[in-house]
């Protein structure tokens, strides 16, 4: 039986929002663009050629947003600062009216007795900055920290817990390899300085909330997958070792002293081109907590693109039914693998899941949404999180994604992840029943 006791009474039940996929209103009170608000205003590059327009309206319904997280017995609440609210042009210049947003979205939160958790980057950069090279220049690191003092500064008081960046090595993949995120660049060179620069930010960022921040708890939050290879053979076994490189270990390892995960992937050994003196020191940082988030599992077999890597998934859809509405496999079995893989590193101490969600069609029926595949799914979760508890393994919160059907990045609206339904014409939210079981489950 599932049972809220028995995740400790300090387990913290969170849903994760993020700046540009709710809030909306990008034009709005001094608000600067950033490489998303630049890369949705084509519609190409978006599924079903959707607009994001005011996405899910969090700028003006974070009030009404914040009131149903808090009923449905939540005790925290994760939400990303967009960069150019507060910074229009990335640096130098602060917008007030930016600054005084978040400041009445931490205020709302305390009073709906929500803790407030900040990611501080979650893919929103400034595109004055991209223009400059974004991630790809090692000026990244001042303009980052410059953006870093200033948050912790002026929300430290009443902010505690402090996310530095979101999946890192979604970003820079998606963004500066693949190109199929902004700010839509390609190629390892690009991918390799980034990945670099991205790697010194957390550690450097996280240091910068240790001073400015008292009695702050620092995290940073990894995608990870479950990988496994086809079958046993020795080359098929040895891609599923260089994807779990580049999934599972790539920004960990670093963080933890370990430097980059060069022992299965010896062409990773380029990114040393972008070292300067004392990096390897630099990268490190005593996370209080790591923040995973894992959703679909990944079959690999070996292949000689691309190089380096070696390896190729095969298709989620030609090898199972089950799967999401983005096509992704739902595993949730999976988690315990991942648990069990961070678990082996000493340098974590406490593991938090940062997201965790999964996306189906949700309709509407007389007013309301019977989402039982999801709840499914988040109880499948919560089960291989109390299995892993068991063995030993600290896991202190679970943050759903998401509270409110939000804008699915290249995905557009098409992929409803929230207990909470949206309907993004008239901003109408519907609690759906996986919401409802969770403001049950986590009743007092
Ligand atoms: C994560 C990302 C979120 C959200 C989610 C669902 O990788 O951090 O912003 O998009 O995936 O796909």
């Amino acid at each position: 039986m599932l049972n809220k006791e028995k995740f400790g009474s300090n387990f913290k039940w969170g849903t994760t929002i993020c700046a540009f996929q709710n809030e909306g209103w990008a034009n709005s009170d001094n608000k600067g663009q950033s490489i998303w608000d630049d890369f949705t205003s084509d519609a190409k590059n978006i599924k079903n050629n959707d607009a994001i327009n005011n996405a899910s309206n969090f700028y003006k319904d974070y009030e009404k947003d914040i009131r149903i997280a808090s009923s449905l017995n939540l005790n925290t609440f994760r939400f990303s600062l967009s960069w150019t609210r507060i910074f229009p042009n990335g640096k130098g210049e602060i917008n007030p009216e930016g600054v005084k947003f978040y400041h009445k979205v931490i205020d709302c939160c305390i009073e709906n007795n929500l803790e407030p958790w900040i990611t501080l980057y979650h893919w929103d950069l400034p595109k004055k900055l991209e223009e400059l090279g974004g991630w790809t220049t090692r000026s990244i690191i001042n303009w980052f920290s410059e953006y870093a003092n200033f948050c912790s500064n002026e929300y430290g008081e009443k902010v505690k817990h402090w996310i530095v960046l979101n999946e890192p090595m979604s970003f820079t993949g998606l963004g500066y390899f693949m190109g199929y995120h902004a700010p839509g660049k390609t190629g390892i060179s690009n991918f390799l300085k980034a990945a670099h620069h991205t790697a010194l930010c957390n550690a450097d960022g996280a240091r910068i909330i240790r001073k400015n921040v008292k009695n702050a708890i620092i995290g940073t939050a990894f995608s990870c997958s479950y990988v496994k290879p086809i079958n046993k053979s020795r080359l098929n076994k040895k891609s599923a070792q260089r994807v779990e490189v580049m999934l599972n270990r790539f920004y960990l390892e670093p963080t933890l002293g370990l430097g980059y995960p060069t022992d299965v992937m010896p062409g990773l050994n380029m990114i040393n081109r972008y070292f300067k003196d004392g990096d390897l020191e630099r990268l490190k940082f005593d996370f209080d907590f790591i923040g995973i988030q894992y959703y679909f599992r990944v079959v690999t077999k070996f292949s000689l693109f691309p190089p380096v890597l070696f390896a190729s998934e095969i298709e989620p859809k030609k090898r199972t039914r089950n799967l999401n509405t983005m096509g992704l496999e739902v595993y949730p079995q999976g988690l315990s693998k991942v648990l069990q893989f961070y678990n082996q590193y000493d340098g974590i101490k406490n593991i938090i899941i940062t997201e965790s969600g999964v996306c189906y069609d949700d309709h509407l029926t007389n007013g309301k949404i019977y989402d039982i595949k999801r709840l499914r799914y988040h109880r499948r979760m919560l089960k291989e999180i109390l299995k892993c508890k068991k063995k030993g393994i600290n896991i202190t919160g679970y943050f759903i994604w998401t509270l409110i059907d939000n804008f699915e990045w290249r995905e557009g609206f098409e992929p409803r992840f929230g207990l909470v339904h949206n309907n993004f014409e008239t901003q109408k939210r519907t609690i759906k029943y996986s919401g409802l079981w969770f403001r049950k489950f986590l009743r007092i």
